[in-house]
């Protein structure tokens, strides 16, 4: 995929925004039936607002546009995060899994070109990449031998995931 600096930005400040999101349907949903994952998706919704306030921070600094359509971005992750919620503990890892998998391996695709165009953007995108992979392995630990519904609700968010990513490249 060709590369901008402005581009880069702005598609992971929005998805940043989108996953903090997820997260947030996600723990409402695991609060109120009262399901432990709750603890742990706080823990990795922290770290989506700390990725977030890094490309928002860089995005200010550079006075670069960021995403036309924030709301798409907080209707869009809410629904996504809670409608796999209710098929519990499970679908909500599965959906951390394929959410978390298309995001490394989308900031990975940026790793090179940001180190040889862009040295500030490719230490901001270095410093989030191993909170993903590690979101990633977490939730694939955490959700054990997936369900047969547990396969659909993967490969349906990974689709999603990555028309989201594709679309906000183009908001
Ligand atoms: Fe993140
Ligand atoms: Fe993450």
């Amino acid at each position: 995929m060709s590369h901008t600096s402005e581009t880069i930005l702005k598609v992971n400040h929005a998805g940043e925004y989108g996953a903090i999101q997820i997260y947030r349907a996600q723990i409402a949903v695991a609060r109120l039936m009262g399901w432990p994952c709750a603890v742990e998706l706080q823990h990795m919704q922290a770290h989506e607002r700390e990725h977030f306030a890094i490309f928002d921070a860089l995005a200010k600094a550079r006075t670069s546009r960021t995403c036309h359509a924030p709301w798409l971005w907080a209707a869009g992750g809410y629904a996504l995060g809670f409608v796999t919620a209710l098929f519990g503990e499970k679908g909500i890892w599965s959906c951390t899994i394929a959410v978390e998998r298309n995001v490394f391996t989308h900031l990975e695709d940026q790793l090179d070109w940001t180190a040889q165009h862009d040295r500030e953007l490719h230490a901001a995108v270095q410093a989030i990449i191993e909170d993903e992979a590690a979101h990633r392995d977490e939730a694939t630990a955490h959700r054990g031998a997936p369900r047969v519904i547990d396969g659909v609700l993967e490969a349906l968010v990974g689709r999603t995931t990555k028309f989201a990513i594709w679309l906000s490249h183009r908001l």
